[in-house]
């Protein structure tokens, strides 16, 4: 077999077989094939696409390429979720508490945040002295005895993916639906859990900035999954505005602490108990969305989700102390009101360009090696369809820099659109899959 070959034959559109596929990967995860050729077959891939076929063969040889990790050991149904990403999504710190207080073992591995959007671990490392950093068997046994386990990506998890997202983005191949969804799902198979909750995203924060797109990519992922034997579903949800009030690492922590008490914002709750009521009827702890949502209410309000949050994080090494007493996290020396220019409905929030702006206060990484601040961010005070009169304020901004500080603030008052009229709600949960 020869990887010119199998370059021309999808150059010329046809499609490739479960051995081409294997052929490429598993040769070019040992770098026996140059980056040159696959960059030719991703755009080749680019413009011919891939069926189903391929794209399920392209999901296994990547999941299989490192360690498939064997949850077995784990009493239950694993049940994970997986948002494609955005700005301001604190999801995971709200619910896997909450459904891990309702008996659902909680097994995860989370990434950490690069460019505008922020990773579960960054977020989660504000408790101070807290670690993701476990060996397996830590991992399972946390889950074993507490409920829950939370770790990084070990380096081993799906070496094909990270090799190929890493030559995507910088050719250009990273917005093909049947690439994201193998990759995407790739990391998922190899994670080990029987059930995924996917949370797709769209508008202008997400991947996806068409709702058909994030559809598409939803519909694709859970027949991977369904293809290798998981249980699956999917939500398409609202990423045209951040998501909740607060963008940044610790400020969103401090958002999900609020929602773990029943307080947090009304999107952000709204998502959190329709990917949570999933997860707990995929997990067989409830037989309807209906009655798992009713456990979360009660696990929230008999305050056992927010002693979950505590137990887990002092299990993984951090101040337990700060999820009762959030000034224990980090908080930046400064903050500034960003006032309304003029009045009227905010018709539109560039959602992006908010994690832009978090990430000029230093609370995001440009590269991989880049050190992040914890403490700055945005609560954003008024979202779309909201009414602002001039010079009240749209947010607060928290940050220890003068001068990114101001930059910041240029760039985020061009993010806002202020209309004479009131734009329309749109849905936050698109629908489901
Ligand atoms: N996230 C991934 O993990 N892979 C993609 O291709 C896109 C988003």
């Amino acid at each position: 077999m020869r990887m010119y070959d199998i370059i021309m034959k999808k150059r010329n559109g046809g499609e490739l077989s479960k051995e081409e596929i294997r052929f490429f990967i598993e040769k070019y995860t040992a770098g026996e094939i140059p980056d040159y050729q696959v960059s030719a077959l991703m755009m080749a891939i680019y413009f011919q696409k891939m069926t189903e076929a391929e794209t399920f063969e392209l999901t296994m040889a990547m999941a299989e390429s490192g360690e498939m990790l064997d949850l077995s050991g784990i009493h239950g149904i694993k049940v994970d979720k997986h948002s494609t990403g955005g700005v301001g999504d604190k999801t995971s710190l709200a619910l896997t508490p909450m459904v891990a207080a309702c008996g659902l073992p909680v097994a995860k591995m989370s990434g950490r945040g690069l460019g505008h959007t922020g990773g579960t671990i960054d977020k989660l490392e504000s408790f101070p002295g807290f670690s993701t950093a476990l060996t397996t068997e830590q991992f399972m046994e946390n889950v074993n005895r507490i409920g829950i386990a939370i770790m990084g990506q070990t380096a081993d998890l799906a070496p094909a993916d990270k090799k190929l997202y890493a030559l995507r983005d910088v050719t250009a191949t990273v917005d093909n639906l049947s690439l994201i969804a193998s990759s995407i799902m790739s990391k998922k198979l190899a994670s080990g859990a029987d059930a995924i909750v996917l949370d797709v995203k769209t508008g202008s924060g997400a991947f996806m900035k068409k709702e058909e797109d994030a559809f598409a990519l939803a519909e694709e992922m859970v027949k991977i999954g369904r293809s290798a034997g998981r249980t699956m579903s999917a939500l398409v949800t609202d990423m045209d505005q951040p998501l909740g009030n607060a963008v940044g690492n610790s400020l969103e922590v401090v958002e999900a602490i609020h929602t773990l008490q029943g307080k947090g914002p009304v999107d952000f709750t709204e998502l959190v108990y329709a990917l949570g009521s999933e997860m707990l009827v995929a997990g067989k702890k409830a037989n309807t969305l209906e009655e798992a949502k009713d456990m979360l209410i009660k696990v929230v309000r008999e305050g056992k989700a927010l002693d979950k949050l505590a137990e887990f994080v002092a299990a993984q090494g951090g101040d337990k102390r700060a999820v009762y007493d959030t000034s224990l996290l980090p908080e930046a020396k400064e903050n500034m009101e960003i006032l309304a220019p003029q009045e009227g409905y905010v018709s539109k929030i560039i959602c992006d360009e908010i994690g832009s702006c978090c990430l000029m206060l230093g609370g995001g990484r440009e590269t991989k090696e880049s050190d992040i601040d914890l403490s700055v961010g945005f609560i954003l005070h008024k979202k779309v369809c909201d009414y602002v009169h001039a010079g009240e304020s749209l947010a607060t901004m928290h940050y220890n820099d003068k001068a990114k500080a101001d930059a910041a603030k240029e760039r985020f008052l061009k993010a806002y659109t202020i209309s004479t009229e009131k734009p329309q709600r749109q849905l936050f949960i698109k629908g489901k899959v």
